[in-house]
Order: C-alpha cells, then structure tokens, then sequence
C-alpha cells in the first residue's frame, strides 16, 4: 500500500542511512563484493543470445513524450533530447507534471504494437526506459506515486514486458540514476548531475543523498523482483565525479545479479558514456567485468570498432530520444541499414531508437524506416546474426562481416564492371552466391594468390546494401 499522497510520496524511504556520502564511497569499496564466480566460459554462455542478436530496439517514452518537444504552446527546439525537455525550460517537477500528465495517454495495446514493429524490422530484443531523468515510473512503485499506476492505474512496465514477451523477443530495463522528480536527488553533491534548477537552491533545502539512493536501491529490486525474467539492466547514467560509489553501485549490480542470473548490463554506472573521438575508445576498453557486460558508445560508431570487448551502439532516428513534433532529422533506412552493417562488421550491436507520442503510437517516419529495415533483414539477415568482426580491413565500398566458414561482403557501392574484389587469404573458396537470390546460385568466381573475384550480376540486387556469401 502506498501511502504517501500524489507527488510528495518520493520522501516515503524509511530506513535512512546516515551514512555521510564521502563515508558511503569507501564502505562501499572495502564491504561490498560482487559475487564474481563466473569463468570466462560461463560468461560466454550467458552473453551468447545478446551477441548473436546484433540489432535491438530501444524505445524512449516518458511524460515528455506526450508535450512532443512543445512546452506551454511554444517548440522548445527542432534538435536535441526532447526527453530533457524539464530541463530545457528549466521547470520544476510539480510544473512539468502538470503539463505533462495530461498529455501522456497511453492507448490499448501501444505495447503489442512496438513489440510487432521491433520483431518485424529484425531486432532481437528490446529495451525501454522504466524511469527516465524525469522521475517519473512506467512500472508500479511502492515508494512513490509518481508513477504510472498510480497516475492513470495501469503497470505499463508490465505491458511492455508481456507483450515483448509475446513476440518472443528479449527485454532490457533502461533505468535513469539520474532523477528530477526525487526531492533528496542531490544534484548539488556532484558538479556533473543535471537537474532543472541548477545553479539555484534546492527548493526543499538541503538534501540528503542517502536518502534518494536507498529510493533507488528499493526501485531496482523491484524492478529486477515483479516482472519476470529481465535480459538487460541499461543504466543511465555516470560522469566523473559521480560514478560508481556515488551510487553504491557495486551493490546494485551484485542485487541484480543474485534476483537475475542472467542479467546482462551495461557499464554506465561507472562509465561517461559519449565518445565522440577514436582516441577515447581506449578508454572505453578498460572497465572492469564486475561493472558492466557491455560499453554503450553514443549517437557515434567508433571507426575501428572497439575490440576485446562488448559493445553496443545506441542511436536516435532523428536527433532525439523522446517525442518531439519539431525534430524533422530522420536519418534515412539508407543509413540506417548501413549503419547497422558498419556496427555489426566491427564487432558490435545496434540499439535503434523509437521515441513514441503520448499516446504510446510510433512516428510514421519510425515506422517507414523498421518495416524497411524488416524487409532487408528478412533477405539478409543472416549476414547480420550471430556474425562477428571481420578480419579483413573493410573496403572503400562496404562492410564484411565472418561467421563459421562464411564470409559475408556486404556491397554498398555495386561495381560498375560486374566484378567484386575481396581478400581469400589462405581459405579455399567453396561457393559465392547473393542473398537476395532466393535460388542461391554460384556466382562465378576466381583465385588470384592474394584476392577473390567474384563476377556479380550488373545491377545491384539491393538498392541500399546488396550481400554476397563466401563460402569458404
Ligand atoms: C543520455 C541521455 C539520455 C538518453 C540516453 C540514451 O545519456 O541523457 O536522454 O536516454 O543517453 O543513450
């Protein structure tokens, strides 16, 4: 039973550390182990299903999808996350909500149509925000009303999951650390946390940052306890100065370890998550195992993939996460498929983004985009799943990608003169043949000592990345 009353149910923790927060850091390092009895053998059985899968979906929504990027009547911008949208206008949470709530009206069966869409275009699993920075819950919390049942009484973490379920796809928790709605969310206690009313004094005094982190604590066992098996935790997110102990993370990763077995997660309790330049992808590489199963670089593919470790590229369509009416970017299926090629050829996974309205329907422009994707990788799909980096440098006119005794060449630029050049190193080429042929025909090939060519029709089968096999 909750028993706080509308919004202020957030103070509701009982059990308050008193723990200072400087104290809390190092009792967290020197008390806290994560069980990590997992050889490299068993990590690779529980990781498999994830990078066999290659291409999931990511859906941002939230209250700020319902306001579409507009507040009071006004766009607030045509780029950017329009999921920060509080913190774009600079609203505090009792304003913002009221703004938002009425718009946020998640119609029958929103879910069982995302779930379609993601099952449809190829991807393998999906993963949805349960909170974003705005505070505000899909999932029915005990220790708080702002949430969605208790704002319009339906579990829509529970409709998302059943549904995804239903498609038979894996699910992923996207779960915000970061949380404007908290009234012991401490923002002023690290430089890095944004909060809508930076810079100006806490409107409810000074804040107690144990508080909000038992909250957070208390929101996550719920979270990995009430819905059932739960694929991927996706935090969001740490900067220096707030990583890790900040949120007692360790023991948040050993909770969802010991409720989830199999829990796959990312690294963003611990880790920036932008990289914007090549050189900070060594960076990247060095995190621990024990914080994370995968690193998350951000709207950017790094040029040479970041090898030795799992990785996951999350991307917007346009140039937002949540809803925005005004955001008229959308990157093209051109891109878009190219792009997962480009990821999948060095390695990694692609976590495409949907940002539905407040109705819980998807932008047509989504919409277009995953059917064409879905018709793509229903010819070539096999060249994306269960694949691996290749070995090969890639060539100025597409991608490789390698599975057992296949090579994949994916062709975005067909050759003009009918022929294809691609690197047989020490292999035996057996067989070449188009996916998009559905007979499978042997292409006509020849063995140079260092080099294959493989003489392809005229035309290019597909418009946007045509594949041949190499059986070898
Ligand atoms: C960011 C943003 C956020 C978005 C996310 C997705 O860190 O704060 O709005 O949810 O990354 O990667």
């Amino acid at each position: 039973m909750k028993r706080a009353t509308y919004f202020l149910s957030v103070g509701l923790v009982t059990a308050v550390s008193l723990i200072p927060i400087s104290s809390c850091a190092e009792e967290e390092v020197s008390h806290v182990t994560v069980p990590r009895t997992e050889t490299k053998e068993q990590r690779d059985v529980r990781m498999q299903w994830w990078r066999e899968s290659r291409f999931g979906m990511f859906v941002h929504w939230g209250l700020y999808s319902g306001l579409a990027g507009t507040w009071k009547g006004k766009p607030v911008g045509e780029r950017g996350g329009m999921e920060w949208i509080q913190q774009r206008v600079g609203a505090d949470t009792w304003e913002y909500a009221h703004e938002a709530v009425p718009l946020f009206r998640p119609k029958e069966g929103f879910a069982r149509d995302w779930a379609k869409l993601a099952r449809q275009a190829g991807c393998r699993y999906l993963v949805f925000t349960t909170k974003h920075h705005d505070g505000f819950c899909l999932f029915n919390s005990e220790y708080t009303t702002y949430d969605a049942h208790d704002l319009i009484g339906r579990d829509l973490c529970k409709e998302i999951v059943d549904a995804t379920a239903d498609e038979g796809l894996k699910v992923g928790f996207y779960h915000s650390v970061i949380d404007w709605h908290h009234p012991q969310y401490d923002y002023i206690a690290a430089d890095q946390l944004p909060y809508p009313l930076k810079g100006k004094p806490s409107p409810n005094g000074p804040r107690n940052h144990d508080i909000y982190v038992d909250y957070l604590h208390r929101q996550a066992r719920e979270l990995f306890s009430n819905y059932g098996p739960v694929d991927v935790i996706w935090w969001d997110y740490s900067k220096k100065g707030n990583e890790g102990p900040f949120w007692r993370a360790n023991e948040l990763m050993a909770m969802a370890r010991s409720l989830q077995p199999a829990i796959i997660s990312n690294n963003r309790l611990y880790h920036i998550p932008h990289i914007e330049k090549d050189d900070s992808v060594d960076r990247l590489r060095t995190w621990k195992p024990e914080q994370g199963d995968f690193t998350t670089p951000e709207q950017t593919i790094p040029s040479t993939g970041i090898g030795g470790v799992d990785w996951e590229v999350c991307m917007t369509m346009n140039t937002t996460w949540g809803y925005s009416e005004h955001d008229h970017a959308w990157k093209s299926p051109e891109t878009l498929i190219r792009n997962l090629v480009d990821i999948v050829s060095k390695g990694g996974n692609y976590l495409l983004n949907i940002g539905p309205k407040g109705d819980g329907s998807v932008p047509a422009e989504s919409i277009e985009s995953m059917r064409i994707i879905g018709q793509w990788m229903a010819t070539n799909g096999e060249a994306i799943y269960g694949t691996t980096a290749s070995p090969f440098e890639r060539p100025s006119w597409g991608r490789y990608t390698g599975k057992a005794s296949k090579l994949c060449v994916h062709v975005f630029d067909w050759p003009a003169d009918g022929t294809l050049q691609v690197p047989s190193g020490e292999l035996g080429v057996t067989r070449a043949y188009l996916l998009a042929d559905s007979d499978r025909a042997a292409l006509k090939t020849e063995r140079t000592p260092n080099a294959l060519t493989i003489h392809v029709p005229r035309q290019a089968p597909d418009g946007i990345v045509s594949v041949v096999v190499v059986e070898h």
